[in-house]
């Protein structure tokens, strides 16, 4: 399965200018870009043995932060963000890109792993590609491995219609239109669900737009 706009959220026409984007901590999408990801490595506990899966792995600056594993796989449907991450990845021996979707890489022979990882990419999933994701986690997760996000997430939908107002009064209709037109994560929400499906769960926020969230496999 493929989800349904990853060919418009493919970022090929980005590429070039991501990694200068990506720095601007002014803007509201990207605040706390470098601590979201920092947090992301620490929290997914990896070391030398860990076969680790990253999803949309873009310029390669989250797996940039991991010491050392044991293989890394990356996914993403854009080769020119996979062209800028390659040279920074060199230290990671073992390390695998395939170029496909998200939601697609689960039907793939790909084994389990230690460790699931994704910055600012699984917002581009409806929620229900989201649900979707959720369920297929297990299939590459061994028991007490733990899937870490890093990403733009509201609280709920109340917080999604306030947060659009707010930016609107500021005159900032670039980011209440990434707001009302992606798919950042609803925490409320995503934590009742993730829960049901046997996971443990933590957060932390880091700014107006972004969080953190941990998910434990239980199974
Ligand atoms: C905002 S960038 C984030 C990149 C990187 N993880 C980071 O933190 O800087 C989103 C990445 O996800 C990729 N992407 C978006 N939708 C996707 C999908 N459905 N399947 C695979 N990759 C996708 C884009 O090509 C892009 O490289």
């Amino acid at each position: 399965m493929r989800s349904a706009y990853g060919d418009f959220f493919n970022h090929d026409d980005e590429a070039d200018g991501y990694d200068r984007l990506v720095q601007n901590d002014q803007d509201p999408i990207r605040t706390g870009y470098r601590d979201v990801l920092r947090w992301v490595i620490q929290e997914a506990r990896i070391d030398a043995t860990s076969r680790v899966l990253e999803l949309g792995s873009g310029t390669g600056n989250l797996s940039a932060l991991i010491g050392a594993c044991s293989e890394l796989v990356c996914v993403d449907l854009s080769e020119r963000m996979e062209a800028i991450a390659k040279p920074k990845l060199t230290h990671l021996a073992r390390r695998r890109f395939i170029k496909a979707d998200i939601l697609e890489v689960f039907s793939f022979e790909v084994g389990r792993f230690d460790s699931v990882i994704s910055s600012y990419a699984v917002h581009h999933l409806t929620p229900d590609e989201k649900h979707r994701l959720f369920h297929c986690l297990p299939t590459v997760l061994v028991s007490g491995s733990r899937a870490v996000f890093g990403d733009l997430m509201l609280q709920n939908a109340e917080e999604r219609g306030t947060k659009i107002e707010e930016y609107l009064a500021k005159r900032d209709r670039s980011t209440a239109e990434a707001i009302g037109e992606e798919f950042f994560w609803q925490l409320d929400s995503t934590v009742t669900e993730l829960t049901k499906l046997g996971f443990e769960v933590s957060s932390k926020r880091f700014s107006h737009l972004s969080y953190g969230l941990v998910a434990t496999w239980q199974g």
